[in-house]
């Protein structure tokens, strides 16, 4: 399955999907970075980080800490590398989200946008950005595909790849069986809008696209006991 998601991603990085993605999750991903609330001296992961654009923005707030952010696709990888060559704080990782590279509490922060139900094992996946956050340490995960979300079903079948289908209260007990406290759901709302003229690319209509900014993205937080 890993080298699946890994083929299928570095196609996206080739079609330029991390820009895409970029312009599609930033306006929502900005509000899930302000809740981390990141000092200068954070140590910050950014787990499935595409082509790196949280990971830069985090790395302008932790500006005397450590960010990384790691991710399945090599070429992803390679691609934020490339455009993150003004940031001597961050650096990226290729690997599994399932088996990260790092020690325990390595972490004060974890961020991951639109990633977490790619994950074969997506406990194993919780369970382990738990244990590489210190004491105290925050993750917050957004994720736009989830059970309430029904505009966003339809990628479903025009993905190459399977994924896990959640609701936020299903996205709430992965983080509390993982080990998680004061885990917390909540949605956030794209303000950008959408032209009168949208015909489509990730929804079959403009009332769909619609609908699903309606229903927000999925924020969930949790923390790791002091
Ligand atoms: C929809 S993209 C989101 C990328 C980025 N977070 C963004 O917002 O632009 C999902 C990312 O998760 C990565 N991914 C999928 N499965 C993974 C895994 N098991 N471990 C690490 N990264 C994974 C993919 O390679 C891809 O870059």
């Amino acid at each position: 399955m890993e080298e699946r998601l890994r083929l299928e991603f570095n196609d996206w990085a080739r079609a330029g999907r991390g820009e895409s993605m970029e312009r599609g999750h930033r306006p929502t991903g900005e509000q899930a970075i302000v809740r981390l609330d990141l000092k200068e001296d954070s140590r910050v992961l950014d787990l499935g980080c595409g082509s790196g654009w949280a990971a830069r923005l985090m790395a302008s707030r932790a500006t005397k800490g450590r960010v990384v952010g790691l991710d399945i696709s090599d070429e992803m990888i390679e691609q934020a590398r490339a455009a993150s060559v003004d940031f001597p704080q961050l650096e990226f990782r290729v690997g599994s989200a399932e088996r990260l590279p790092f020690e325990d509490g390595e972490f004060t922060h974890a961020f991951s946008m639109e990633s977490l139900y790619y994950y074969a094992d997506m406990a194993q996946a919780v369970r382990e950005v738990r244990r590489v956050l210190a004491p105290g340490g925050l993750f917050a995960s957004v994720v736009d595909l989830y059970q309430e979300n029904e505009p966003a079903h339809q990628w479903i079948e025009q993905l190459n790849v399977p994924v896990h289908l959640l609701s936020s209260g299903g996205y709430r007990e992965l983080f509390t069986e993982a080990g998680f406290v004061e885990v917390t759901d909540e949605r956030l709302y794209d303000p950008t809008p959408i032209p009168e003229d949208y015909t489509g690319g990730s929804f079959k209509s403009r009332e769909d696209y619609l609908r699903y900014r309606e229903t927000g993205s999925l924020l969930i937080c949790g923390r790791v006991k002091a």
